[in-house]
């Protein structure tokens, strides 16, 4: 694992000439907010070592590193899940390469259904504070000493300050932004209606199936974490239609121009 980070984050670093500051993950049809990024650099997937390759639709598979809002940042274009068939420890090592490339704050972003039914499709949700319930953990295992502890503290996971910033940026944008706790499911099937009730009784707002891994994963580097879901549907049960990743991409894909807004914006303030 060790030999895998450092191989790949020197890769990388032979290819850039500057210190990464933010980290980004882009989520099922969130991707394009790479676009936006300035003198980008592409590193696929493929051509590192050991590396996942993403085989959802809607992901692309590659670090697109860059400018963006005048901050350094490297972006995942597509992102590993549990329900490919990933072990959480593989999902964990593009978070480990980018803490090497010197990132101090990682924004994780996802396609999420919404669990509190006062939120609607479409809308915007900072993530609080999470349940895990994926039912495994990626610092299962010898624990990486030089990366942080055995026994890591998840009492603030998601910064209080940056969800500050994301509050701030989504006022002055004249963007609704919700925010509540996100659940990690394992999938890839969606939740059944009981499910979502049992969700919603437990305390989340929201339930995806990615994000909390990586969270995890940052968390035990210290990185300051900030969590943003786009609510793509309401869970199962809650609206009389059935689920499907169509739904969500169309989702994502009609709140584009406010995800960028936003997003920029963060960068701009963190
Ligand atoms: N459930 C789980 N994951 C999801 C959903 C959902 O309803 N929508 C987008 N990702």
């Amino acid at each position: 694992m060790i030999e895998d980070i450092k191989k790949n984050a020197e890769k990388i670093l032979g290819q850039i000439d500057f210190k990464a500051e933010i980290g980004l993950i882009l989520g099922s049809g969130l991707g394009v907010l790479a676009e936006e990024i300035e003198d980008p650099v592409y590193i696929n997937y493929g051509d590192l070592s050991n590396f996942p390759v993403s085989t959802v639709e809607g992901h692309t598979g590659r670090f697109v590193i860059g400018e963006l809002s005048g901050r350094k940042v490297i972006a995942m274009q597509g992102r590993f899940h549990y329900y490919e068939g990933y072990s959480v420890q593989e999902i964990s090592l593009p978070i480990r390469v980018m803490k090497e490339l010197g990132i101090k704050s990682l924004i994780l972003t996802n396609a999420a259904g919404g669990v509190n039914k006062n939120f609607s499709a479409g809308e915007f949700m900072v993530i609080s504070d999470h349940i895990n319930l994926i039912g495994d953990n990626p610092l299962r295992g010898e624990n990486l000493d030089e990366y942080g502890p055995r026994f890591p503290d998840m009492t603030e996971a998601y910064s209080k300050e940056l969800i500050k910033t994301a509050e701030n940026s989504a006022a002055e944008n004249g963007i609704l932004l919700r925010k509540g706790i996100y659940a990690a499911m394992a999938g890839p099937t969606y939740e059944t209606p009981a499910e979502i009730q049992f969700l919603d009784t437990i305390g989340a707002d929201a339930v995806g199936m990615s994000t909390v891994p990586e969270v995890i994963t940052a968390r035990h580097m210290d990185l300051k974490v900030l969590g943003i879901s786009c609510i793509t549907n309401m869970a199962a049960g809650i609206l009389a239609k059935p689920l499907s990743h169509k739904e969500v991409v169309e989702t994502a894909e009609r709140v584009r121009p406010q995800f960028i807004r936003l997003m920029k914006d963060i960068v701009k303030n963190i």
